[in-house]
């Protein structure tokens, strides 16, 4: 009798002991488990970093950096207005220590970008002759190309050139020089550092009239012997827009050309926008407007919820062709960061990315580690 019961209390013993050991484990495993880690056979997964953490200011950012991500993109230290002010002047100091930061944490490090309409040297607007603006640019790809050569593994080399409908957008580029402005890129980027990864970037390239511009202007680059490595969808959407059907398509559609695809700036807002209102006036003031900015404090569980369930279907979609996706950018580290809490409206309070205000995952965070462990 007492044998049996000295059995049983080292068998119950036994099992306390082991089910805190699995417990432990499990919750060690969840807190060494990250973003980087779960998706390391499928594609580098990041961020765009601002000046915060690319000067270690914002240390919390930081953190779930290095933790979680494994590729980083300059949300705007790399662009022309900030490294090439004016016609004579570079200034490298942001760009520098975003290269840094990456190299020393082993990143793959995207350059954002050599070319594009926006943000470009205001003198640059007021070009008129077609060989000046080719001068310019060549000297902007070459000076900022050559300086990171062998440490920019892909760089946006051209950023946004088509409009909606496909047609190429009116840039002064196009106005100046024609097309032949984006092979000109495109050969002068390869020849500063033939080791990076060459890609065209753009929005909403799930539409397809955009689709069908951005494969006529991708195979016309192919057609002339231009080196062009992948095409970059910059991935901001909607809780219910686009379809996934029509981002599907166009993954497979990029693909066929032979060329990587990277989602490049994935957000999800959960704001209206003024154009989604039947017959809003886009001009209209909708400055703190509660209708337009319905969350200023706190975002309701069920809005969480949607989220949620919004990038479980996105990541599963990327799972599904992991085989053609090379990168998957988030466009910020946390909500607090993003440029969606000021476009199109300043000062609203949006909730887009995968950590919240404090720096905490969210629900979105462990659906999508979710789709790797379960
Ligand atoms: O640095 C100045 C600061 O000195 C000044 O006090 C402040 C006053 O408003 O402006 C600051 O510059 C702002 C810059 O972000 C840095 O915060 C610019 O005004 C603002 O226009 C700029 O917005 C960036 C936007 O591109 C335009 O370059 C956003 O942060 C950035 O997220 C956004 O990113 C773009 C991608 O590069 C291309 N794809 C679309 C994406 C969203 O527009």
């Amino acid at each position: 009798m007492v044998k049996s019961i000295v059995v049983c209390v080292i068998i119950l013993l036994f099992l306390v002991g082991f089910g805190k050991i699995r417990e432990t484990k499990l919750r060690t495993e969840e807190h060494d488990a990250s973003l980087k880690k779960l998706y390391a056979k499928d594609f580098y997964i990041g961020a765009a970093v601002n000046d915060g953490v690319i000067l270690g200011k914002n240390t919390q950012a930081l953190q779930i950096l290095k933790k979680e991500f494994n590729t980083i993109s300059p949300e705007n230290v790399m662009k022309w207005q900030e490294i090439h002010p004016s016609p004579n002047s570079f200034n490298f100091e942001m760009a520098d220590k975003y290269v840094a930061l990456g190299k020393k944490n082993n990143m793959h490090i995207v350059g954002h970008t050599l070319l594009w309409h926006s943000q470009i040297g205001s003198w640059m607007n007021s070009v008129k002759d077609s060989a000046v603006m080719a001068n310019y640019i060549k000297e902007h790809i070459t000076t900022v190309a050559e300086r990171y050569k062998g440490k920019i593994d892909s760089w946006d080399v051209v950023n946004e050139a088509l409009n909606e409908d496909g047609a190429l957008r009116e840039s002064v580029f196009l106005k100046v020089m024609g097309e032949r402005y984006l092979e000109y890129a495109f050969k002068i980027a390869e020849k500063a550092d033939p080791s990076a990864e060459l890609y065209y970037n753009d929005y909403n390239m799930w539409k397809p009239k955009k689709r069908e511009g951005a494969i006529q202007l991708i195979e016309n680059l192919q057609k002339n012997g231009v080196k062009i490595h992948g095409v970059g969808m910059q991935g901001h959407w909607g809780l219910t827009e686009p379809s996934l059907e029509e981002v599907e398509t166009s993954i497979i559609a990029y693909s066929k050309l032979g060329i990587k695809v990277a989602i490049t700036e994935l957000d999800i807002t959960v704001l209206p926008n003024p154009w989604e209102l039947e017959g809003a006036e886009i001009s209209q003031n909708f400055e703190n407007s509660d209708e337009m900015n319905p969350y200023p404090d706190v975002l309701p569980d069920s809005v969480e919820v949607q989220l949620a369930n919004r990038y479980r279907d996105i990541f599963k979609l990327f799972l599904k062709h992991s085989d053609k996706i090379d990168r998957v950018t988030f466009w910020g580290v946390n909500d607090k960061s993003s440029w969606l809490n000021n476009w199109p409206i300043k000062k609203r309070t949006n909730y887009p990315l995968l950590f919240d205000r404090d720096y905490k995952t969210k629900k979105a965070y462990h659906v999508v580690t979710g789709l790797k462990t379960n």
